[in-house]
């Protein structure tokens, strides 16, 4: 068991799972219909409780009714909440998912205007008791400093960072990481094709060149993961081989968790990739992220 600090927004979801996606201007209903908490370091959070770790979660929190479904959620899963900053009077940032049961794939509308985590907050966590540190690569500036403070004041511990959104100035996130975490619309942003496609390799290997102190891995949805180790050698792992695709929402953040899980037990990066994709599989094969391991 480890202990995790993960840094990072907590939405609410209204997920409404839908047979077939709806045209624009269209009028359909939905066959189901969910409301929980979401947000990728809170996913993630929920996910390496699940595999046995304690994990402490570090954002903000409105204090209206949704937050109330958020907190009970995360306290459903025993996640530590002690380092959360309240926004009295804020509102809760919210994700609309139209999920479609024939694909399993997730369209998000997400609203938010919550400030982020603040770095006087931040700087209030006493550091030393993680095994590991979380960080949504996000709050650009704030997170920066974040990294800085943590590296000055726990320099063993390890730090994730998770590049999801092209932002500005997002890569200065990347300096001073153990571990750098993509998606596969950053690494597309990036614009590095082999032909036609999009190549994650290229972007590995540019990326492994601008920071080689780290590992840095890719997840490229139903073709697997890529990874890079600091000694430039590049791996691939395939995707779970699933008969039916039922729910894509969270793969990443369950993909991000199983990596921090492996990496945590220090195993080599190809079995971490092999780890991760299948649990990031067992995922889409599922609805939500209960009851995953
Ligand atoms: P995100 O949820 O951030 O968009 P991805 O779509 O890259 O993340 O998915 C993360 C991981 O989930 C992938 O690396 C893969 O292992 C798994 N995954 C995603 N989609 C599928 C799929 N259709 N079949 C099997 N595994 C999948
Ligand atoms: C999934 C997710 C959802 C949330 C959205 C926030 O990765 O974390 O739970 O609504 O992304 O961007």
């Amino acid at each position: 068991m480890a202990r995790v600090l993960v840094v990072g927004i907590a939405t609410l979801d209204i997920i409404n799972t839908v047979d077939g996606y709806p045209g624009e201007d269209a009028e359909v209903r939905a066959s189901a219909q969910a409301v929980r908490c979401g947000g990728n370091a809170c996913n993630t959070a929920a996910v390496l409780q699940q595999l046995g770790h304690q994990c402490s979660w570090a954002g903000t929190l409105a204090d209206d009714a949704s937050s109330a479904i958020i907190r009970a959620d995360l306290a459903s899963y025993t996640v530590n909440m002690d380092a959360v900053q309240v926004v009295r009077g804020g509102h809760s940032p919210t994700s609309y998912v139209t999920l479609n049961q024939r694909t399993g794939s997730r369209t998000i509308v997400h609203y938010r205007d919550l400030p982020e985590y603040s770095l006087t907050a931040f700087q209030q966590i006493d550091l030393t008791g993680f095994d590991w540190l979380h960080f949504e690569g996000r709050n650009v500036a704030q997170t920066r400093a974040m990294l800085d403070i943590a590296r000055h004041r726990v320099p063993a511990v390890p730090r994730s960072v998770e590049i999801e959104k092209p932002r500005e100035a997002v890569e200065s996130l990347c300096e001073g990481a153990k571990l750098l975490l993509y998606s596969r619309d950053y690494a597309q942003s990036c614009g590095l094709t082999n032909g036609e496609m999009h190549d994650p390799v290229a972007f590995l290997q540019t990326q492994q060149q601008s920071v080689p102190t780290a590992e840095h891995i890719c997840s490229w949805a139903g073709q697997g993961a890529w990874g890079i180790g600091r000694q430039g050698k590049v791996l691939h792992s395939p995707a779970l081989d699933l008969p039916c695709v039922m729910d894509t929402l969270g793969a990443g953040d369950t993909f991000n968790a199983a990596i921090i899980h492996a990496k945590l037990a220090d195993l080599p990066l190809a079995d971490c990739l092999r780890d991760a994709c299948q649990l990031a599989g067992q995922k889409c094969a599922q609805q939500g992220l209960r009851g995953l391991c």
